[in-house]
């Protein structure tokens, strides 16, 4: 009702504008119809005195007047004047005005009208109302006899104009009137019409064109459903859900996972051979997922005791003294390791994904190297399988072109190909020389995952400009031929509770025991930032912040350290060699700067930390600053966040992480921005306890109802949809009833 009322009125004040700008133009054009009627009136009154005129021109005064009150019998013409040409008054009759004496008359037309012109009139205002003066020569144009000028009464013109205009405001009223309810009426019509159909087309009673609207709504509707029955049916996401997913969609299928980076990495040491757990992000989300699921892990054997410690088909059975699932390595030739990892994945793909303003280097023997190892990589996987609709799960930008050769081999296969790392633009995408190659290998799986919806709309454009394909927007598809590929955003998180915690001391024992180890008093303010050495990351632009912070906040003078943690990583790289040599330099300068009898403002650990290291860390810390230049995600801040469960310590985080979309609760910085990311360390510094409070338990709650079981469940439970309708559509394509080819 309230919404009829408002378009009635905005119709009635939108025809009632358009009401006074019809009357201003009719008003204006019939004033001029009229005024030209009178010119043409005076001229025939005029013409039809004319002879009468000029006979008595110079006959004198009395007969003139005649001639003049002759012309003024018509009721509209006041008055009569006969004037020489030099503008003397010859004859006139009595309500003649004075103002217009023939002098100024007769002035005035030789100024206004066309030289040589007989006729000429205008409208002046008299204080008895608006009159129309005509002058009309008479006499030949070369010596003329003179002038006879008539005085038109024009206030019936005003009259006219009122009588216009209240039949205009009244006409326009009653028409807006008469249009509002005819609309109003219509509308009301269609929208019951609508309605109901609507609503048969909802309870199924018809086909009507609403039917496509009808099945996305019921689409949505079962799927909202569907989600809604299982988390509250499921609870909080866990391993065991995670298993339940397997059972209930996917027939209880064993996971196949591909990823470069293995969980366990066998080292030979001086004192035997050493397990070591590498600093990745994907092997800290995955590893959970594994032993939940249970299934085999195709990766990379890079570890120097890694041989020695697989059975005859380059098997073993992990974690050590668990054993849930099994670790399948794949053993890569040097030259292999060149081409495939350093070279194409982390000289060309890594800096082109990241804007760190690295420059990336493509070398087309790179690219072979990368494609035949690919290759390698999906023939273990397709060596693994126990069935042939099994589900793969691709990892990261390694294995680009996997998911295709896969499908090749396995066209039932589920496979989900997740890429860890950011996903550029179509223009900066389109730099790279195989960028069509990349695109297929990846549309080869049922799903590409990224962490956030701009990388997802980043892969679609870039979709949409290099390949023959066709995207359905409505639901986040890539259509080649009758597969599809779906495009989803999953943010990938971590395990919670996070198992590694079991071995790591309390918060008071651990602030305690690494101040102790680092020789720091125990009331020194501890900052700790805990990366991979990559340019990525941010390290040197954090290190700058600290000092910058030294420089503005005096306070914090000999009071705070930031501890770095700094895992070396793809040193056969001179860019990481460099960042290794830049960030060592740029920590020894702060140093020099700041320290004083025994304090230091940066202590820079350069080595592999172990997990339980990791989070001793993150335990002694009053915070911790993440500071990627970019970054997919960033799993070292929900790792921070996980540690905290005396709920204290405040994150530092940049906004360049796809992690600063979910941990809203962190002081979110722009790294390249000193004086802010400063400000925010001083801000997290100095906060209360209770706001840290706040602030760490609304993160905590995010990260361990939004854990990596959630973010794989949800993935599978879209591919096993995704397998549910292509094997419908195929059933139903056969039948020749209603597929696709009985109706083509
Ligand atoms: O997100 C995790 C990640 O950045 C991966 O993309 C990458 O594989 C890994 O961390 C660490 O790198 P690397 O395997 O080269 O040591």
């Amino acid at each position: 009702m309230q919404r009829a009322v408002r378009f009635l009125v905005l119709l009635l004040v939108g025809l009632a504008l358009l009401a006074v700008v019809g009357y201003v133009v009719l008003a204006r054009t019939t004033r001029a119809w009229f005024e030209h009627d009178l010119a043409l009136r005076s001229q025939l009154a005029v013409s039809s005195a004319r002879q009468s005129l000029e006979s008595n021109w110079s006959s004198g005064r009395k007969q003139l007047s005649g001639a003049l009150a002759d012309i003024t019998r018509d009721e509209r013409i006041m008055a009569a004047a006969a004037c020489t040409p030099q503008g003397e008054l010859l004859a006139a009759t009595d309500s003649y005005p004075a103002e217009f004496s023939c002098r100024s008359v007769l002035e005035r037309m030789r100024h206004e009208a066309a030289t040589g012109a007989e006729t000429w009139s205008m409208s002046p205002e008299l204080p008895s109302g608006r009159v129309n003066l005509s002058v009309t020569m008479l006499g030949p144009p070369a010596a003329p006899l003179g002038a006879v000028v008539l005085v038109h009464d024009l206030s019936y013109l005003s009259r006219r104009e009122v009588a216009t205009r209240n039949f205009l405001v009244v006409a326009f009223f009653v028409l807006s009137l008469a249009a509002s309810v005819i609309t109003l009426v219509a509308a009301r019509i269609a929208w019951r019409g609508w309605t109901l159909e609507l609503g048969r087309a909802l309870t199924g009673e018809a086909t009507t064109e609403f039917q496509p609207l009808v099945r996305n709504v019921r689409e949505l509707v079962e799927r909202l459903a569907s989600e809604r029955e299982q988390e509250v049916r499921g609870g909080r996401w866990s391993p065991a859900r995670l298993r339940s997913i397997l059972t209930q969609y996917l027939n209880g299928e064993r996971v196949l996972l591909l990823a470069n980076r293995a969980p366990y990495i066998h080292e030979r040491t001086d004192g035997g051979v050493e397990v070591l757990h590498p600093a990745s992000g994907l092997v800290s989300a995955l590893e959970p997922v594994m032993r939940a699921c249970s299934g085999v892990w195709v990766a990379h054997g890079s570890g120097s005791a890694d041989r020695q410690t697989v059975d005859a088909h380059d098997h073993i059975r992990v974690p050590p003294g668990e054993e849930s699932y099994s670790l399948r390595r794949v053993w890569l030739s040097e030259e292999e390791e060149n081409g495939y990892y350093y070279g194409f994945s982390n000289e060309g793909l890594w800096p082109l994904c990241h804007v760190a303003h690295a420059r990336p280097v493509f070398r087309a023997a790179d690219y072979e190297i990368y494609a035949r190892v690919n290759q390698r990589f999906a023939d273990a996987i397709c060596d693994e399988v126990d069935s042939d609709d099994p589900i793969v799960l691709v990892q990261d930008y390694h294995f680009a072109l996997a998911p295709r050769m896969i499908r090749e081999r396995l066209p039932r296969a589920t496979i989900i190909a997740f890429w860890h790392i950011p996903w550029p633009n179509s223009e900066r995408f389109g730099i790279c020389p195989w960028r069509e190659e990349l695109i297929s290998g990846l549309l080869g799986a049922s799903i590409v995952g990224f962490h956030i919806q701009q990388h997802c709309n980043n892969f679609i454009d870039g979709v949409d400009a290099f390949m023959e394909s066709r995207i359905d927007r409505e639901t986040h598809a890539v259509v080649q031929g009758s597969r599809r590929t779906l495009v989803r955003p999953y943010p990938i998180s971590i395990e919670w509770p996070v198992h590694w915690l079991e071995h790591v001391p309390p918060v008071d024992e651990a602030r305690s025991s690494v101040r102790r180890e680092l020789g720091l008093a125990q009331d020194t303010l501890l900052g700790v930032g805990i990366d991979r050495l990559d340019y990525t990351k941010g390290i040197e632009e954090r290190l700058a912040a600290v000092d910058e912070l030294l420089m503005r906040y005096r306070e914090f003078r000999g009071k705070f350290t930031f501890v770095q943690l700094a895992a070396p990583s793809r040193t056969k790289i001179p860019r990481y060699r460099e960042l290794n040599e830049r960030v060592q330099a740029v920590a020894s300068e702060i140093d020099r700067k700041w320290s004083s009898d025994g304090y230091r403002p940066i202590v820079l650990l350069r080595e592999h930390h172990e997990p339980t290291s990791v989070f001793r860390y993150f335990r002694a810390a009053d915070l911790c600053y993440v500071s990627s230049l970019h970054d997919g995600m960033n799993l070292v801040a929900k790792e921070f966040v996980a540690a905290r469960d005396d709920e204290q310590g405040v994150l530092v985080l940049s906004q360049f992480t796809g992690a600063s979309r979910d941990l809203t609760e962190a002081l979110i910085v722009n790294p390249y921005d000193l004086r802010q990311a400063s400000d925010a360390l001083a801000a997290a510094l100095r906060m209360p306890k209770d706001e840290q409070r706040e602030r760490m338990r609304s993160m905590r709650r995010l990260v361990s109802e939004f854990n990596v079981y959630r973010w794989a469940g949800r993935m599978l439970v879209d591919a096993a949809e995704l397998r549910r309708k292509e094997r419908l559509t195929g059933r139903l394509g056969t039948s020749g009833i209603f597929g696709r080819s009985a109706r083509a």
